[in-house]
């Protein structure tokens, strides 16, 4: 089967490559390398592209057939996103946009998108469910947001299926292809306490003490990356056989402090964390803890390596290999 992965070079769109080439299909990835990495994809066709530039874009798609798109490509750092909101308007709506143009024209009928919890923004239920009112706090979630939206006014029963899937936090790193999660600017919290170790980075800050939990710093739910896109070929099997669209949370249904991170990299690194507090960043939720149940039955998804120690060793093996 041949899969279209935008955002293939990034860290979940190349572990979606991995994941398809260890089934013998064929991932066609398409990327504009803006924080994609060559380094992290095996022999595959590279288009590379940029989902805002529609013509190009429909010069590289003309009569290409996929079995599905797999549409990880987005700008999706939320400080970004309150610095310069358009771009990511642009660049995530305009894209996701051209991107399905395409795919009608071309006649493509599945696709799978890359969502994220930032559409529910602070949530009023202590586990989070997929019809939990949406009321985006960033411009990066109400991006998020309107893509759903426009797949939503785009849906049609015989031609044209989509699944939302709302990631929590993906973390960890496939130890067997050789690949894992890197950028060159870092702001996610794991990777960024495991090059800290490593002396890449400099002391973690902790932004806010004061939250309203246990130990005062923001909670968050972590899913190993390859629990994730085991899901999204799930996905693209229901919508095969079933075609219809659907929309479910990924993620472990349990809550990780800040604190409590740090502590589980000093346990699998066995070095000690440098770290201060400061204030709280603007568009960072308390906590955000999801229900995954209705993935569960629904795409028949059984996540089993989403231990946090399992994520942050399987990271940890992955950042020590670096140079
Ligand atoms: N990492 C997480 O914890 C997380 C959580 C929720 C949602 N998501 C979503 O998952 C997806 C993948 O995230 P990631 O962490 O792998 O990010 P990433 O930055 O590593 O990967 C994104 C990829 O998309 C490419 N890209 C961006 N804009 C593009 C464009 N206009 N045209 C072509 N390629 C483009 C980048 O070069 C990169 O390779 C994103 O849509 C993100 O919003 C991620």
């Amino acid at each position: 089967m041949n899969f279209l992965v935008t955002g293939g070079a990034g860290y979940i769109g190349s572990h979606m490559v991995s994941f398809l080439q260890k089934k013998n299909f064929n991932p066609i990835v398409l990327d504009n390398f803006s924080t994609g990495k060559k380094f992290l994809l095996k022999k595959c066709e590279i288009l590379n592209v940029d989902l805002t530039d529609k013509i190009k874009l429909s010069a590289v798609l003309e009569n290409r057939k996929f079995d599905a798109v797999f549409h990880f490509a987005a700008k999706s750092i939320v400080s970004e996103s309150y610095l310069n909101p358009k771009s990511y308007f642009n660049n995530n709506l305009e894209g996701t946009k051209n991107l399905v143009e395409e795919m009608k024209k071309n006649k493509n009928e599945i696709l799978i998108f890359s969502s994220s919890a930032a559409v529910y923004g602070n949530p009023i239920t202590k586990f989070i469910k997929e019809e939990h009112p949406k009321n985006p706090i960033s411009p990066y979630g109400e991006s998020k947001l309107l893509c759903e939206e426009f797949l939503a006014s785009e849906q049609s029963r015989e031609n044209f299926n989509y699944c939302n899937l709302r990631y929590f936090n993906a973390a960890g790193a496939d130890n067997l292809s050789g690949i894992g999660e890197y950028r060159d600017k870092e702001t996610h919290l794991i990777p960024k306490v495991l090059n800290s170790i490593r002396g890449n980075y400099g002391p973690i800050i902790v932004y806010g003490n004061d939250y309203d939990t246990f130990d005062g710093t923001c909670v968050r739910d972590f899913i190993h990356v390859s629990d994730l896109v085991e899901a999204h070929y799930q996905a693209f099997k229901k919508i095969r056989d079933e075609k219809k669209s659907f929309t479910y949370n990924l993620a472990n249904q349990k809550g990780f402090s800040v604190l409590e991170i740090i502590k589980v990299c000093e346990k699998i690194t066995k070095k000690k964390v440098n770290y201060s507090f400061s204030n709280r960043r603007k568009g960072d939720p308390s906590t955000l803890i999801a229900d995954c149940q209705k993935a569960k039955e629904g795409i028949l998804w059984n996540p089993s390596k989403s231990k946090i120690e399992n994520i942050v060793s399987t990271a940890w093996k992955w950042h020590a290999s670096l140079k």
